[in-house]
């Protein structure tokens, strides 16, 4: 009988780092040079939604994105298929009278369809929830029964961030142990653990102003490998500065001290642009907008930067952070509220002083599931 089919749908949020993950000391394994700390963002705003498909009759594996067919030959796609693959499981479902045996997976074929509902390769981490969601519905659809950090493991050889997406609230990315050949653990210890779960600190406010939805010039891969080849400073920050940071930002996440949380993800962010800078070529993730639409109209180019400047007068003016800031390889400004009365705040004033022309957008989301605009 080929006329059956079986499938699994899941949803995986996106991922901010507040800490950045930036070079790679393997590519193929995606083992970093750096361990990495994000937030994962409420499920209900920025995410993908994955269905994945088996059936006998499917003659080859084939994904949609978006709607549009995309090849699933690249090395990461195939990486993942490969892994979860290896270990599948019997998988019985009564009520249609099904039962596929382990070792059928590797001759039966895939369908997978997958939508972001947020603008794609912007510097908004699609590629982390996409390959977050992928592995996970995968491994349900194939009854894998690893442990969650495993499977973080195999999502992270997709897109490296992805580690980070399989886990709620904040997320460390262990880089692994660099004195082992990457050969000897396949990587196996590099690994996203959680740090605290999303009800821990669920004060705090994350707000995504969508500067530019086009895709990024410079994609991660080139530029993390760029920035390894010739940035001294990107050598000195992994060794030198994240450690330290690293440990700080674990104490004020377990102790909710928003002042050290905002001058570490603030400061973390502009090491990783100045990173950028001191590549060769020099990257220019932050204004490289003035091509483009830019969501706060009244201002032509480099936007990011007078928000950074409005947002560390502001906090000055305070005396203390009221707001931190962090951008990714991409224009868009990921700011973080203490609660929802600074996040109100901050809203007010972002629209007051950079108003959003038609096409643009403002996203609020809430630790937990409460959201201030719709
Ligand atoms: O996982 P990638 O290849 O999309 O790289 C993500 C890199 C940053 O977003 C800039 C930083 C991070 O830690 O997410």
């Amino acid at each position: 009988k080929k006329d059956w089919i079986l499938m699994v749908t899941a949803q995986s949020p996106t991922n901010i780092a507040v800490i950045k993950y930036w070079g790679k000391r393997d590519e193929t394994l995606i083992l970093p040079i750096n361990d990495s700390i994000s937030v994962t963002l409420d499920p209900n705003h920025l995410c993908t939604t994955t269905t994945v498909a088996v059936s006998p009759s499917f003659d080859s594996d084939q994904m949609w994105l978006n709607g549009k067919e995309i090849s699933l030959s690249g090395s990461r796609y195939q990486s993942c298929l490969r892994e979860i693959r290896s270990r599948a499981n019997d998988v019985e479902d009564e009520e249609k009278g099904i039962f596929i045996k382990k070792e059928d997976w590797e001759n039966l074929h895939l369908h997978i369809a997958s939508f972001n509902n947020f603008p794609t390769a912007a510097g908004l981490a699609s590629s982390a929830a996409g390959f977050a969601c992928l592995v996970y519905s995968l491994a349900k659809l194939m009854n894998v029964k690893e442990e969650q950090g495993k499977l973080s493991a195999i999502a992270r050889q997709g897109s490296g961030s992805a580690c980070r997406s399989l886990f709620g609230g904040f997320v460390k990315w262990a880089m692994g142990n660099v004195r082992l050949i990457s050969k000897d653990t396949n990587g196996s210890d590099s690994i996203a653990v959680q740090l605290a779960n999303e009800m821990h600190w669920d004060d705090l406010v994350i707000i995504i102003a969508v500067v530019s939805s086009r895709q990024k010039e410079t994609s991660s891969t080139t530029g993390m490998r760029e920035s390894v080849e010739t940035s001294p400073l990107l050598h000195y920050r992994s060794k030198e500065v994240v450690p330290k940071r690293i440990l700080q930002m674990e104490e004020a996440i377990k102790t909710r001290d928003f002042t050290s949380f905002a001058s570490l993800a603030c400061a973390d962010s502009n090491q990783f642009h100045a990173v950028c800078l001191d590549t060769s070529p020099p990257i220019f993730y932050m204004n490289d907008t003035s091509h483009r639409q830019v969501l706060f109209s009244c201002l032509q180019d480099g936007s990011q930067l007078l928000i950074i400047n409005y947002m560390e007068k502001w906090n000055r003016f305070e005396a203390m952070p009221q707001v931190a800031y962090t951008f990714d390889a991409g224009p868009n400004a990921v700011l973080i509220a203490p609660n929802r009365k600074v996040a109100t705040l901050l809203i007010q004033r972002l629209l007051f002083y950079f108003p959003p022309s038609s096409d643009t957008e403002l996203s609020s989301f809430v630790l937990g599931d409460k959201s201030i605009l719709k």
